[in-house]
Protein backbone atom coordinates (compact mmCIF):
# COMPACT_ATOMS: atom_id res chain seq x y z
CA UNK A 1 0.00 0.00 0.00
CA UNK A 2 1.29 2.91 -0.86
CA UNK A 3 2.27 5.72 1.79
CA UNK A 4 0.28 8.66 1.72
CA UNK A 5 1.70 11.53 -0.65
CA UNK A 6 0.97 13.94 2.08
CA UNK A 7 2.67 12.38 4.90
CA UNK A 8 5.58 13.89 5.57
CA UNK A 9 8.72 11.45 5.69
CA UNK A 10 11.83 11.56 7.81
CA UNK A 11 14.86 12.38 5.51
CA UNK A 12 16.85 9.57 6.72
CA UNK A 13 14.76 6.85 6.72
CA UNK A 14 11.63 8.20 4.15
CA UNK A 15 9.37 6.90 6.96
CA UNK A 16 6.02 8.97 8.19
CA UNK A 17 7.01 10.68 11.06
CA UNK A 18 4.78 10.55 14.01
CA UNK A 19 4.13 13.17 16.80
CA UNK A 20 2.40 11.72 20.06
CA UNK A 21 1.30 13.69 22.60
CA UNK A 22 0.56 12.40 26.32
CA UNK A 23 -0.17 13.32 29.84
CA UNK A 24 0.32 10.37 31.83
CA UNK A 25 1.61 6.87 31.91
CA UNK A 26 1.57 6.49 28.07
CA UNK A 27 0.93 3.50 28.00
CA UNK A 28 -1.20 3.87 24.47
CA UNK A 29 2.23 5.19 23.66
CA UNK A 30 4.00 2.18 24.58
CA UNK A 31 1.53 0.13 22.44
CA UNK A 32 2.37 2.21 19.58
CA UNK A 33 6.22 2.15 20.32
CA UNK A 34 5.91 -2.01 20.28
CA UNK A 35 3.92 -1.87 17.31
CA UNK A 36 6.31 0.85 15.32
CA UNK A 37 9.46 -1.47 17.04
CA UNK A 38 7.76 -4.93 15.52
CA UNK A 39 7.74 -3.07 12.11
CA UNK A 40 3.72 -3.22 11.82
CA UNK A 41 3.75 0.52 11.75
CA UNK A 42 6.05 1.94 9.13
CA UNK A 43 6.57 4.82 10.57
CA UNK A 44 9.14 6.89 13.34
CA UNK A 45 8.39 8.33 16.58
CA UNK A 46 10.05 11.43 15.96
CA UNK A 47 8.77 13.18 18.88
CA UNK A 48 6.63 12.51 22.21
CA UNK A 49 5.38 15.93 24.38
CA UNK A 50 3.60 16.05 27.60
CA UNK A 51 2.10 18.73 28.77
CA UNK A 52 3.51 17.11 32.57
CA UNK A 53 7.02 17.03 33.49
CA UNK A 54 5.89 14.17 36.09
CA UNK A 55 4.13 12.00 33.09
CA UNK A 56 5.45 8.57 33.09
CA UNK A 57 5.33 8.06 29.02
CA UNK A 58 9.04 10.46 29.25
CA UNK A 59 10.79 7.53 30.82
CA UNK A 60 8.77 5.06 28.22
CA UNK A 61 9.79 7.18 25.12
CA UNK A 62 13.49 7.29 26.87
CA UNK A 63 13.69 3.74 27.23
CA UNK A 64 12.72 3.46 23.67
CA UNK A 65 15.75 5.92 22.41
CA UNK A 66 12.91 8.40 21.27
CA UNK A 67 13.09 12.43 21.87
CA UNK A 68 10.84 13.36 24.67
CA UNK A 69 9.95 16.88 25.88
CA UNK A 70 7.88 18.48 28.36
CA UNK A 71 6.00 21.37 27.38
CA UNK A 72 4.29 22.93 30.82
CA UNK A 73 1.06 23.89 30.18
CA UNK A 74 0.72 26.00 34.26
CA UNK A 75 3.56 28.10 32.39
CA UNK A 76 1.46 29.71 29.90
CA UNK A 77 -1.28 32.83 31.05
CA UNK A 78 -4.06 31.54 28.49
CA UNK A 79 -5.20 27.89 26.64
CA UNK A 80 -4.45 29.87 23.14
CA UNK A 81 -1.03 31.09 24.58
CA UNK A 82 0.00 27.19 25.53
CA UNK A 83 -1.41 25.96 22.32
CA UNK A 84 0.44 28.07 20.11
CA UNK A 85 3.65 27.13 21.50
CA UNK A 86 2.48 22.78 21.54
CA UNK A 87 2.06 23.96 17.80
CA UNK A 88 5.22 25.19 17.00
CA UNK A 89 7.37 22.40 18.94
CA UNK A 90 5.30 19.72 16.56
CA UNK A 91 5.29 21.71 13.65
CA UNK A 92 9.01 21.48 14.43
CA UNK A 93 9.34 17.82 13.77
CA UNK A 94 7.17 18.06 10.08
CA UNK A 95 5.10 15.22 11.38
CA UNK A 96 2.22 13.93 9.17
CA UNK A 97 0.47 12.53 12.04
CA UNK A 98 -0.40 13.87 15.55
CA UNK A 99 -1.32 11.19 18.40
CA UNK A 100 -3.44 12.27 21.16
CA UNK A 101 -2.35 9.18 23.66
CA UNK A 102 -4.02 10.16 26.77
CA UNK A 103 -3.41 13.77 26.27
CA UNK A 104 -5.61 15.49 28.77
CA UNK A 105 -6.30 18.85 27.27
CA UNK A 106 -9.11 20.68 25.66
CA UNK A 107 -7.84 21.85 22.39
CA UNK A 108 -8.19 25.43 20.67
CA UNK A 109 -10.49 25.49 17.14
CA UNK A 110 -7.59 26.97 15.98
CA UNK A 111 -5.23 24.31 17.27
CA UNK A 112 -7.74 21.56 15.74
CA UNK A 113 -8.23 22.84 12.51
CA UNK A 114 -4.69 22.83 11.88
CA UNK A 115 -4.02 18.98 12.44
CA UNK A 116 -7.41 18.70 11.01
CA UNK A 117 -6.98 14.81 8.94
CA UNK A 118 -3.96 14.32 10.56
CA UNK A 119 -4.87 14.20 14.38
CA UNK A 120 -6.39 11.16 16.06
CA UNK A 121 -7.44 10.82 19.51
CA UNK A 122 -8.38 7.58 22.24
CA UNK A 123 -10.95 8.39 24.07
CA UNK A 124 -12.58 5.61 27.03
CA UNK A 125 -15.88 5.23 25.43
CA UNK A 126 -18.36 4.10 23.25
CA UNK A 127 -18.48 7.66 21.16
CA UNK A 128 -21.18 9.27 21.29
CA UNK A 129 -21.73 7.85 24.34
CA UNK A 130 -19.55 9.40 27.50
CA UNK A 131 -17.88 12.14 26.14
CA UNK A 132 -15.54 13.96 28.56
CA UNK A 133 -14.22 12.72 31.59
CA UNK A 134 -14.67 10.12 34.09
CA UNK A 135 -16.23 7.84 31.78
CA UNK A 136 -15.53 4.93 33.76
CA UNK A 137 -17.60 5.87 36.86
CA UNK A 138 -20.32 7.00 34.85
CA UNK A 139 -20.91 3.97 33.23
CA UNK A 140 -21.09 2.25 36.28
CA UNK A 141 -23.51 5.04 37.98
CA UNK A 142 -25.84 4.42 35.16
CA UNK A 143 -26.03 0.52 35.50
CA UNK A 144 -24.41 0.02 31.84
CA UNK A 145 -23.84 -3.98 30.96
CA UNK A 146 -21.45 -2.53 27.79
CA UNK A 147 -18.47 -0.38 27.78
CA UNK A 148 -15.41 0.66 25.51
CA UNK A 149 -13.62 2.82 23.97
CA UNK A 150 -12.98 4.73 20.75
CA UNK A 151 -10.22 5.78 18.01
CA UNK A 152 -11.39 9.10 16.55
CA UNK A 153 -10.15 11.53 14.36
CA UNK A 154 -9.97 15.04 16.11
CA UNK A 155 -12.66 18.06 15.31
CA UNK A 156 -13.21 20.80 17.55
CA UNK A 157 -16.11 19.62 18.67
CA UNK A 158 -14.62 17.99 21.78
CA UNK A 159 -14.27 14.02 21.75
CA UNK A 160 -17.16 14.59 18.38
CA UNK A 161 -15.04 13.57 15.38
CA UNK A 162 -15.86 10.70 13.07
CA UNK A 163 -14.98 7.54 14.95
CA UNK A 164 -12.70 5.27 13.18
CA UNK A 165 -12.70 1.69 15.14
CA UNK A 166 -14.17 0.99 19.11
CA UNK A 167 -13.69 -2.01 21.01
CA UNK A 168 -16.97 -3.17 23.27
CA UNK A 169 -16.77 -5.25 26.53
CA UNK A 170 -19.48 -6.19 28.69
CA UNK A 171 -19.64 -4.44 32.13
CA UNK A 172 -19.37 -7.18 35.21
CA UNK A 173 -21.05 -7.54 38.03
CA UNK A 174 -18.12 -7.19 40.33
CA UNK A 175 -16.48 -4.33 38.11
CA UNK A 176 -15.20 -1.14 40.08
CA UNK A 177 -13.81 1.54 37.93
CA UNK A 178 -10.47 0.52 38.47
CA UNK A 179 -11.08 -2.82 37.08
CA UNK A 180 -13.01 -1.54 34.27
CA UNK A 181 -10.41 1.08 33.12
CA UNK A 182 -8.23 -1.76 32.99
CA UNK A 183 -10.01 -4.19 30.88
CA UNK A 184 -11.08 -1.25 28.78
CA UNK A 185 -7.10 -0.38 28.48
CA UNK A 186 -6.70 -3.80 26.88
CA UNK A 187 -8.52 -3.15 24.01
CA UNK A 188 -7.04 0.71 23.46
CA UNK A 189 -3.41 -0.82 23.22
CA UNK A 190 -5.10 -3.43 20.53
CA UNK A 191 -7.55 -0.57 18.33
CA UNK A 192 -4.77 2.30 18.52
CA UNK A 193 -1.75 0.72 16.93
CA UNK A 194 -4.46 -0.81 14.39
CA UNK A 195 -5.77 2.46 13.13
CA UNK A 196 -2.19 4.61 12.91
CA UNK A 197 -1.30 1.85 11.14
CA UNK A 198 -4.31 2.49 8.39
CA UNK A 199 -3.33 6.11 8.45
CA UNK A 200 0.42 5.65 8.02
CA UNK A 201 -0.33 3.31 4.94
CA UNK A 202 -2.59 6.07 3.65
CA UNK A 203 -5.80 3.86 3.59
CA UNK A 204 -7.39 6.30 6.21
CA UNK A 205 -8.21 10.08 5.62
CA UNK A 206 -10.79 12.39 7.06
CA UNK A 207 -12.77 14.28 4.41
CA UNK A 208 -15.99 16.29 4.56
CA UNK A 209 -15.99 15.30 7.96
CA UNK A 210 -16.33 11.83 7.30
CA UNK A 211 -13.48 9.15 8.07
CA UNK A 212 -12.68 7.39 4.52
CA UNK A 213 -11.16 3.86 4.52
CA UNK A 214 -10.07 2.49 1.66
CA UNK A 215 -11.65 5.00 0.04
CA UNK A 216 -15.43 4.36 1.37
CA UNK A 217 -17.03 6.51 3.94
CA UNK A 218 -16.93 4.34 6.93
CA UNK A 219 -20.79 4.79 7.81
CA UNK A 220 -19.91 3.07 11.44
CA UNK A 221 -16.66 2.47 13.22
CA UNK A 222 -14.78 -0.98 12.67
CA UNK A 223 -15.31 -2.66 15.87
CA UNK A 224 -13.00 -4.94 17.41
CA UNK A 225 -14.34 -8.28 18.68
CA UNK A 226 -12.77 -8.09 22.42
CA UNK A 227 -12.17 -12.10 22.99
C1 LIG B 1 -6.42 6.15 28.32
O1 LIG B 1 -7.29 5.28 28.98
C2 LIG B 1 -7.15 6.99 27.31
O2 LIG B 1 -8.24 6.33 26.76
C3 LIG B 1 -7.60 8.14 28.16
O3 LIG B 1 -6.52 8.40 29.03
C4 LIG B 1 -5.85 7.17 29.28
C5 LIG B 1 -4.37 7.40 29.08
O4 LIG B 1 -3.65 6.26 29.43
N1 LIG B 1 -7.88 9.29 27.36
C6 LIG B 1 -8.86 10.16 27.64
O5 LIG B 1 -9.56 10.07 28.62
C7 LIG B 1 -8.99 11.29 26.64
N2 LIG B 1 -10.19 12.01 26.87
P1 LIG B 1 -2.15 6.09 28.99
O6 LIG B 1 -1.43 7.36 29.41
O7 LIG B 1 -1.68 4.91 29.79
O8 LIG B 1 -2.11 5.86 27.52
Amino acid sequence: MPLLSSMSTDNDTALPKLVVLISGSGSNLQSIINAVKAGGIKARIAAVISNRPDAYGLQRAADAGIHAEVLDHTGFDSRAAFDQALQQRIDSFNPGLVVLAGFMRILTPAFVRHYQGRMLNIHPSLLPLYKGIHTHRRVLEDGGNEHGVSVHFVTPELDGGPVVMQAKIPVLPSDTEEALAKRVQVQEHIIYPHVVKWFVEGRLKLEDGKALLDGAVMNRPAMHIAE
